[in-house]
């Protein structure tokens, strides 16, 4: 059956959460096809996590480079010994009050699952996710799936079955759409196998929380770029990205608006295209220009919704440019200003 050229696209209907659907789309994935699924952060690429033949068509799929492992997701914290081996005590307390959502943790990897899904390291990232069609296709599968965001390699995520076919139709088997991913960002990712645990990337479960049980957790950014040798996982600088280039724009919130707008008018006087990725509150000091707007809305969790979406819309319009403005670094801002770093490829104006 998979493997197929054209890709089924699968509406869940949120009342009954379509059985027979996820029934079909559990067979795919024991079969060695692709279904990519709602999470609660994004769209995942899923294939089952034993099988490393299918585990390398989400490889082929994305265009992802063999050296980026992907998190393998679970039904129940029990599966965590069929994926990681000496797993610590912490885990299971972090699984208990995190799981299921938006956190992943990096464990030593069981010999059970292919090297390909780890890219060769001894270590595995896992989860459980926070969505009824992705926990039903987990427990329908029976086995763990392993997936990465569901879009071509360095694209923005995907926060909409539609985002999915864009990247990928004709690459993947199903996809089982069911609207919009309420968080919009992925799971923040931590490593426990590390002698001080560690923050790979912040995301949907903020470092304030993380703190409360984990009080001397490190947190380093890093943002590599292509030409460094041997990046660690995750830590590529250019990602997320949309084909226009990104400016970010970083300091005191008026001074940043009026320099933003000045910038504006100098991108338009030489005939370029600019788009705006802008909250609700200052939308108002951008209304004379002539640009794109993209709106992220009035609060954090808004902004990291939209966020995705919005850079795919701009880009749509063929913009040449896009500004947006630096979120501040607490709570899912800090996972905000990481992906709009990335998405900026580093382009980041401070504003005195
Ligand atoms: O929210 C999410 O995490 C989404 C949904 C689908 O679950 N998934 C996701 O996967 O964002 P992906 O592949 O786009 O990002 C996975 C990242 C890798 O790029 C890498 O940074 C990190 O997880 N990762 C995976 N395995 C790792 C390992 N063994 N050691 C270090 N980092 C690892
Ligand atoms: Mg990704």
């Amino acid at each position: 059956m998979p493997y197929v050229a054209e890709t089924l696209v699968a509406q869940i209907d949120a009342e009954s959460g379509s059985p027979e659907t996820i029934a079909l789309a559990g067979d795919i994935i024991r079969q060695g096809g692709l279904v990519a699924f709602p999470t609660e952060t994004v769209y995942g690429l899923g294939a089952n996590a034993f099988d490393a033949a299918a585990v390398s068509r989400i490889f082929e799929a994305k265009q992802r480079p063999a050296n980026d492992p992907i998190i393998v997701h679970i039904a129940i914290p029990e599966d965590i010994f069929s994926i990681a081996r000496d797993v610590p005590d912490i885990a299971a307390q972090l699984a208990q009050v995190f799981w299921p959502g938006p956190l992943t943790l990096i464990l030593k990897k069981h010999d059970a699952i292919p090297s390909n899904v780890t890219a060769n390291q001894d270590t595995v990232a896992v989860r459980i996710p926070d969505h009824p069609v992705a926990l039903s296709l987990l427990r329908t599968a029976g086995v763990p799936i392993g997936a990465p965001s569901a879009n071509r390699f360095s694209r923005p995520s995907p926060t909409r079955a539609e985002h999915v076919l864009t990247d990928l139709a004709g690459s993947i088997d199903v996809v089982l759409d069911s609207g919009s991913t309420p968080i919009g960002v992925e799971s923040t990712i931590i490593d426990l196998t590390s002698p001080t645990p560690r923050l790979l990337r912040p995301g949907g479960t903020s470092l304030e929380r993380l703190r409360e049980y984990l009080p001397e957790i490190d947190y380093e950014p890093k943002y590599i770029t292509d030409n460094q040798s041997a990046p660690a996982p995750g830590t590529l600088l250019k990602h997320y990205a949309p084909h226009a280039q990104v400016t970010l724009y970083d300091g005191e919130r008026q001074a940043t608006i009026e320099h933003m707008h000045a910038i504006a008018m100098t991108e338009i006087a030489n005939g370029n295209k600019v788009g705006l990725l802008l909250s609700d509150e200052d939308i108002g000091h951008f209304e004379d220009l002539n640009v794109e707007i993209a709106t992220l809305g009035d609060s954090e969790s808004t902004t990291a919704a939209r966020l995705y979406q919005a850079l795919r819309e701009l880009d749509a319009t063929h913009v040449d440019v896009i500004f947006a403005r630096a979120p501040h670094s607490t709570g899912l801002g800090l996972a905000i200003r990481d992906r709009l770093i990335r998405a900026a490829e580093g382009h980041v104006v401070t504003v005195e």
